[in-house]
Order: structure tokens, then sequence, then C-alpha cells
């Protein structure tokens, strides 16, 4: 069950025994002035999207596959950060079944005990200049099998492994009461609101990491994120900020 506020802003809710990709089907569903929330659960996908083009495995009952499509009011500059709010939004529900050990990566990882847990995928419909149609994306591992794990290109994490016994109804429930206020005053609100809980669970805060695009690199101290929610380096005194997009950060 979702607490009251989310009940209001969740006007229907689709679930799914299997689909190709949660944030695929949503976006063909939401259309023009489809207002506000629209949320799909699947049991599994044959075709999990991932950042960069990846796959995003996502077997029967292995965890959650989530996705939550959104209207805002404003070009698609509005959204700077929002990818990192929702990063929070994740930390904070499942800080609600107290599970240990929680730290978020730039852009949009979110870690326990240094391998990904959850990944955010954000995916845009709409003309994007003075509205913009968002399906966030949530994906994270809870009783995967190992036989799944050949096909993982990272190092991953479970929450039946470090938080056993948690429902993951009652999961997807606490996902959509965090995320959906937090969808409902971005755009007044921006990252800015959400910056400190963000550095507080900075995976690599203070330490030496590498960033690449494409085949350049810069090496750096992550020195946490801008209010517009872009990447700090600390590069011989000189502070860089790096923003998203097809960036990625590894610690050394
Ligand atoms: C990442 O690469 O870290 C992002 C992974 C996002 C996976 C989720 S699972 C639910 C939703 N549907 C998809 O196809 N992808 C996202």
């Amino acid at each position: 069950t979702l607490d009251d506020k989310a009940e209001a802003l969740l006007r229907e809710l689709i679930l799914f025994d299997e689909v190709d990709s949660t944030n695929a089907q949503l976006l063909s569903l939401m259309e023009e002035g489809s207002g506000h929330a629209i949320a799909i659960l699947s049991e599994r996908q044959s075709a999990g999207r991932g950042r960069r083009g990846r796959r995003w495995i996502s077997p029967y009952a292995s965890g959650i596959s989530l996705s939550v499509g959104w209207e805002f009011n404003g070009g698609v500059q509005c959204l700077e950060g929002l990818s990192l709010a929702v990063g929070v939004a994740i930390a904070r529900a499942l800080n609600r079944f107290s599970v240990p050990d929680i730290r978020l990566k730039w852009p949009n990882d979110v870690w326990c005990r240094g391998r990904k847990l959850a990944g955010v995928l954000l995916e845009l419909k709409g003309d994007l200049t003075d509205r913009c149609a968002v399906v966030i994306g949530i994906g994270l591992n809870s009783g995967l099998r190992d036989s799944c794990a050949s096909a993982i290109d990272q190092p991953w994490a479970d929450l039946q492994q470090v938080k056993p016994g948690i429902p993951r109804n009652q999961l997807a429930a606490a996902l959509l009461t965090e995320l959906l206020p937090v969808l409902d005053s971005y755009t007044e609100l921006g990252f800015g609101a959400y910056r400190d809980a963000w550095m507080q669970l900075d995976q690599f805060a203070g330490r030496e990491v590498t960033l690449q695009a494409g085949n350049q690199t810069w090496k750096g101290v992550a020195a946490g994120v801008s209010r517009g929610g872009a990447l700090i380096l600390n590069m011989d005194g000189e502070l860089r900020h790096f923003h998203g997009g097809e960036i990625s950060l590894r610690g050394q």
C-alpha cells in the first residue's frame, strides 16, 4: 500500500507478468496530456534496457522492474539532476527497511558494499521545449540467481543477500511512496533540495576517480555534486564540473 500522498499522485498502476521493457511499454503508452503518474511493474523483462545501450538482466522474480511516467511543465533543462534525486528517493525507500550500507554513485547508480544494487534509466518523450514527459525506470536486484551472474558485466549486489526477507511488493510500494512526491515537487524545488542528502550518500566522496567519455579520460578527486547535479572533480586544485550524458565514473 502507498501512503495517501503517493496514492493521490498515482493515476494508474499496471502489473505485467512479462514485458520486453517496462520503460519501452510506458513510452508507447504515454500520450501528451496524460498528466500524472502511470507506473508499470513487471515480474520479468525480456529486453530490459540499461544506460548507454546496455542490457539490463531481469529474469523472473529477481528484483524490481519499475517504470514511472511523469509529465513536467517546462523544458528538458529543468530536469537537470533529476536522476540524482531519484537515487536519493531509492535510498530513502531502502532505508525504510533498514537496508545497510547504501551509497550513490554519480550519476544514478545505487550501490551497496561496493557493488551495484540498482540502476536508473531516464527516457524522454515530447517536444522537450516547454513540456516533457519522462519515463523513470528503476531496476533493483533482489533474488538474482548465480546462473544470471555471468550475463552481468559489472560487480552487482543483491538485496536478498544484504537484507533477506523484504517482500518485493512492499519495496515497490516504498519506492513509489518516496519517488512520487519528488517528481511532484521537482519543477519547483530542483535538485538543490536533494543535494545534501546525495552528498551524504556519495560512494566516492574524497576518493581518486577516473572519468571516461568516449576515448577521453580525466582523473581527479571526487568533490561532490553541484546544485544542478554536475559531478565536481578536484583536478590539482581546480574544480571542474562534469555533466551527465555519456560519461562514466570509476573509482581507483
Ligand atoms: C542502468 O544501466 O544502470 C539502468 C538500469 C535501468 C533498468 C530499469 S528496469 C525497469 C526499467 N525498464 C527498463 O527497460 N530499464 C529500466
